[in-house]
């Protein structure tokens, strides 16, 4: 079973997450960065202007993408983001889109501050229906690895 942990983090936290999903799994790590990196202003959500609230008024807003993972093999996808206004952030969508991955399994995690992960995946089920999607799990510090692993089986069954 090849993994691929595909996941974008803008200040850190979903990257941890993404470490442990990867050594639990022995999947390969893949950073989905933005072409134009976000700064400490595009990320302020009290700001009516700034290029993340901008971006997430529009779920298929397009961010272009620095580069995409080579899917060849990959068996299962493993798609990872922070909650952005409830949702994925419209980077995810981007590069869902661009990496076109038809038919393989997939399923999402997600860090945020207290929202679930429910609205995120549908988005994503609905945008992307050709991938066999798993349910996904909102990590939170807190979870163990015996939890990570339970939600790894559920995704593997
Ligand atoms: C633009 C923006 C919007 C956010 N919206 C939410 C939200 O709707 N609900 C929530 O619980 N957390 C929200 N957060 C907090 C992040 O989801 C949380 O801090 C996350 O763990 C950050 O992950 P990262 O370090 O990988 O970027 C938001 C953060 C940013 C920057």
């Amino acid at each position: 079973m090849s993994v691929l942990i595909a996941y974008f983090s803008a200040t850190g936290t979903t990257a941890a997450a993404a470490k442990r999903i990867a050594s639990l799994t022995g999947g390969r790590l893949f950073k989905i960065e933005p072409k134009v990196p976000y700064t400490a202003a595009d990320l302020d959500w009290t700001d009516t202007n700034s290029r993340s609230t901008l971006e997430m008024k529009n779920p298929d807003h397009p961010v272009a993408i620095a580069s995409l993972p080579d899917l060849e093999g990959v068996d299962l996808l493993l798609v990872g983001f922070p909650i952005w206004w409830y949702r994925e952030p419209a980077i995810i969508n981007s590069f869902m889109k661009e990496l076109n991955a038809n038919g393989i399994k997939a399923a999402c995690f997600a860090t945020s501050g207290g929202s679930g992960i429910s609205r995120a995946q549908e988005g994503l089920e609905k945008r992307f229906s050709s991938l066999n999607w798993k349910p996904g799990l909102r990590i939170s510090s807190a979870e163990t690895d015996e939890q990570l692993r339970q939600w790894l089986d559920t995704v593997n069954a």
